[in-house]
């Protein structure tokens, strides 16, 4: 027998990872696992606790402290006393304990990654070599942020005791992710680990406890669902970082709606993994087992949906066969496997489901070898071919080893085909030619896009997605506005008088005969009656009837989302094309400025000086955005590996604007410019007092340049046409000034979509502010971040 049959046959040898270390671990805590509460181990106040299995083998690890609302409130006060300490210590000291944090993860890495291994089931190679060195990173990189955040983050303060949920299928990474952060810029955390692996969660809390971290900083609550949701209601608590399914983060954000809490969601995916004809084949094949047979697929962002272009589906489809045929499935200890355990048996009974229901639609199952064993959680790593873009498995994720793989013909169509999803994580593309490439990846509605490469993570690039797939980025500079406010948000005094509002809603279905003018909606740039006919008085400020406004409805905004659709071009402008327009709306409105001034004394009252001032600031507001339109750029962050991430900025696309009511036409132009210039296409709803002013404000834009659909205004009754923007499907985000009442409609009914919101909880801004209003908060909300990875080397 050649030495080359001798490779091709031979069997591999058993290469198991020694365990004896977590074995010991466990054995000093009796294999009990109790929460961490102000610096201290604690029991449970049910005294309940549940098991905690390895998936692999069903071997008992642990017994996990059954978490209560008792439990958590306990911790929440810890937290609370602890956090203006936490942060008085100043950055220097708090980087000082992260840096000890990862320097104590490092020396502790084979008995983290063993644990990780025998309590999730992946296998040792990955959380040897994945997650356990990403999890140190994560804390050198933010012991950095803590050091030079006074610098880098001046005039913004923490938020305070954060609450943050996380998952099973990387717990200590997305501890580290959710930690780090918080703590780095001076908050204080109470953070539940999944109920199926707390285990390297606790390890993680000895190590602080180690450190002398002080005392309440960080706070661990074990348990399930139920010591989640009394963590995501606890009064007390300023944000919740949430990652886990998209069901779960539809009820936290129902749940934490108009309480003023930050919210940051990472949800679930069905990221595309799209193949042009001319890429590396064999790469390609690489990337798949990286894309979804990695973690057994049990990856938030993994790549479950494989787009071929036609002509390569063949070679593709049999190469993949192969390859996967080839891969190690079993005992996750064992450094020779490539495919480890199913975290549980329910994981996997919803996965057989899953494949069962793609064979049923029609898809073509082809499956590697599993393994018999009764007492693990298995799945052979599975390709379904001949799936439609349409079907379940194409559809839903599955959070299983399970690629669905499906054609395209041109770059466009992928596009068309990747974007199909109410999800928006991440997404691959592969191919030789950069052009087609860079080309496509802006193009695809996802926080992440790697280019010939996949499933790549690090601390200093941000991560997260759109749509369904949530809200906010965890990593990078931007991961850090999660964790921060500016603190004159924090002194923002509480709206208390509504009387000049409710005494001018009278309807008028037939306006009285005096009336010198009707106006009209703005929709995808013409003057449209509204479609229900009637129209709202309008008073000046004495009280007189001097006109009538629409009053808009349901359809009217639809008609203008669909106008806003049609717009799209304008978010791919060049930012310097969308300048020069801006800018051109700000000199038409000076040419008119006495006008404008005039009609504010009318409608206000304010004194001719006062308008004219007023009118003044928003001109300078216009220019203020035309001047940020080609400068609030994206970063370029540079992760360790031959990569380069871009971090690039881009439009939410369509933006509902409910304008302050008591800010009038300043109000107006200062929510609408900044949206647009960051190349949003909005809908509007003006204040009901000077919504005049927004009608007359049509001339200016139609003498503008501004292309049809980017701006609409709709007039009308405020609450019903919130109601309408906040439940539909296509507003992309909606930035609220209102009332409490109205911030938590907003909140909770963009539940459904996943929109991100923005509302001011019924607090005054000062919109004569310069700190306030031309701050970089508008543009922040303005956009997602997009990291696209960019291998490079020849
Ligand atoms: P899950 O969303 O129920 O659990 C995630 C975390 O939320 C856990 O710590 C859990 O205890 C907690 N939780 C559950 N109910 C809660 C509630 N009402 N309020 C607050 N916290 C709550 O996810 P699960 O059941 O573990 O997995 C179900 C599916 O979710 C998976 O099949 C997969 O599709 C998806 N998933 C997505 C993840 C991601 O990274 N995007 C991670 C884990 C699961």
């Amino acid at each position: 027998m050649s030495i080359k049959e001798i490779f091709t046959t031979m069997e591999y040898g058993s290469a198991s990872e020694n365990s004896d270390v977590a074995q010991e671990w466990l054995a000093n805590l009796n294999n009990t696992f109790n929460h961490y509460i102000n610096g201290k181990w604690q029991k449970p106040k049910s005294n309940k606790y549940f098991d905690s299995n390895n998936p692999a083998n069903s071997i008992h690890i642990a017994n996990v402290a059954d978490g209560s609302a008792e439990d958590v409130d306990q911790a929440v006060l810890a937290a609370r006393k602890a956090q203006k300490q936490w942060y008085a210590i100043g950055g220097h000291a708090r980087a000082k304990y992260l840096y000890a944090i990862a320097r104590q993860i490092q020396k502790h890495s084979r008995l983290f990654a063993v644990l990780e291994t025998i309590d999730n089931g992946k296998p040792i190679r990955e959380s040897r070599d994945i997650d356990i060195p990403l999890v140190a990173r994560h804390f050198y990189h933010h012991a950095g942020w803590a050091q030079i955040m006074s610098t880098e983050f001046k005039g913004f303060e923490p938020l305070g005791v954060v609450g943050q949920i996380i998952p099973w299928n990387f717990p200590l990474l997305m501890l580290a992710w959710k930690v780090a952060p918080a703590l780095a810029m001076g908050n204080t955390v109470v953070l539940k680990p999944a109920e199926f692996t707390s285990a390297t969660a606790v390890l993680f809390a000895q190590i602080c406890d180690e450190i002398g971290l002080p005392k309440g900083v960080l706070n661990l609550i074990l348990g399930d669902g139920k010591a989640g949701q009394a963590i995501v209601e606890h009064d007390n608590i300023d944000k919740i970082a949430f990652t886990g399914s998209t069901q779960v983060g539809r009820l936290i954000r129902k749940a934490t709606a108009g309480t003023g809490k930050k919210l940051s969601l990472e949800l679930g995916g069905k990221s595309a993994f799209i193949v042009f004809e001319d890429a590396d084949l064999d790469s390609v094949v690489e990337g798949v087992v990286d894309a979804i047979w990695f973690n057994q697929g049990q990856v938030c962002c993994a790549g479950s949906r494989l787009l071929m272009q036609e002509s390569i589906t063949d070679e593709l489809t049999s190469k993949l066969v192969a390859r996967m045929k080839k891969l190690v499935i079993g005992d996750s200890l064992s450094k020779n496997i490539d495919v480890g355990a199913i975290i549980d048996a329910s994981q996997l009974a919803k996965i057989k489901e899953m494949v069962a229901l793609g064979v049923s639609e029609g898809a073509t199952l082809h499956q590697a070898n599993s393994i018999d064993d009764k007492n693990g959680c298995f799945y052979p790593p599975t390709l379904l071919t001949d799936v439609e873009p349409a079907s379940t498995v194409a559809q839903q994720e599955i959070f299983g080893p399970v690629l669905a793989a499906m054609t395209f013909r041109s770059p466009a169509e992928a596009v068309q085909i990747a974007n199909n999803s109410r999800y928006g994580l991440a997404a691959s593309v592969w191919s030789e030619n950069i052009n087609v490439a860079l080309d496509v990846a802006p193009k695809i509605k996802a926080g992440v896009v790697w280019i010939n490469c996949t499933n790549l993570f690090d601390a200093g690039a941000g991560f997260g997605g759109y749509r369904e797939s949530g809200f906010g980025r965890e990593g990078g500079k931007e991961g850090l506005f999660e964790y921060i406010q500016e603190s004159w948000l924090t002194k923002l005094t509480t709206k208390t008088t509504k009387a000049k509002e409710s005494k001018k809603t009278t309807k008028n279905a037939n306006p009285a005969i005096s009336i010198d003018q009707t106006a009209k909606l703005f929709i995808g740039g013409k003057q449209v009656r509204p479609d229900s006919g009637y129209s709202l008085p309008v008073f000046d400020a004495s009280g007189v009837h001097i006109a009538e406004i629409p009053d808009g409805s349901r359809k009217d905004i639809r008609n203008a989302v669909e106008a806003a659709n049609k717009a799209v071009t304008w978010s791919g402008a060049a930012a310097h094309n969308r300048a020069q327009v801006i800018y051109f709306i700000a000199e038409n409105l000076q040419s008119r400025a006495t006008e404008f001034a005039d009609r504010i004394c009318q409608l206000t009252g304010k004194s001719s000086k006062d308008a004219e001032n007023e009118v003044n600031l928003a001109i300078n507001r216009i220019f203020s955005a035309a001047a940020w339109a080609d400068k609030y750029e994206g970063q370029i962050h540079v992760p360790p590996q031959r990569i380069v991430t871009l971090a690039m900025k881009e439009a939410l696309g369509n933006i509902a604007i409910v304008a302050p009511e008591e800010a009038g036409f300043l109000g107006l132009i200062s929510t609408i410019m900044p949206a647009i210039a960051m190349g949003n296409r909005v809908i509007v709803v003006p204040s009901r007092e000077t919504a005049l002013l927004a009608t007359d404000f049509y001339q200016i834009l139609n003498t503008s340049d501004v292309p049809a659909g980017v701006i609409n205004i709709i007039t009308g009754d405020r609450e019903s046409l919130t109601d309408t923007l906040a439940k539909h499907y296509d507003v992309d985000g909606f930035w609220y000034w209102g009332t409490a009442q109205g911030s938590k409609f907003v909140e909770f009914e963009s539940a459904a979509t996943m929109k991100r919101t923005w509302v001011n909880h019924g607090k005054l801004y000062d919109w004569t502010s310069e700190e306030q209003i031309n701050s970089d908060l508008f543009l922040r909300h303005a956009v997602e971040i997009k990291n696209v990875w960019v291998p490079y080397g020849a």
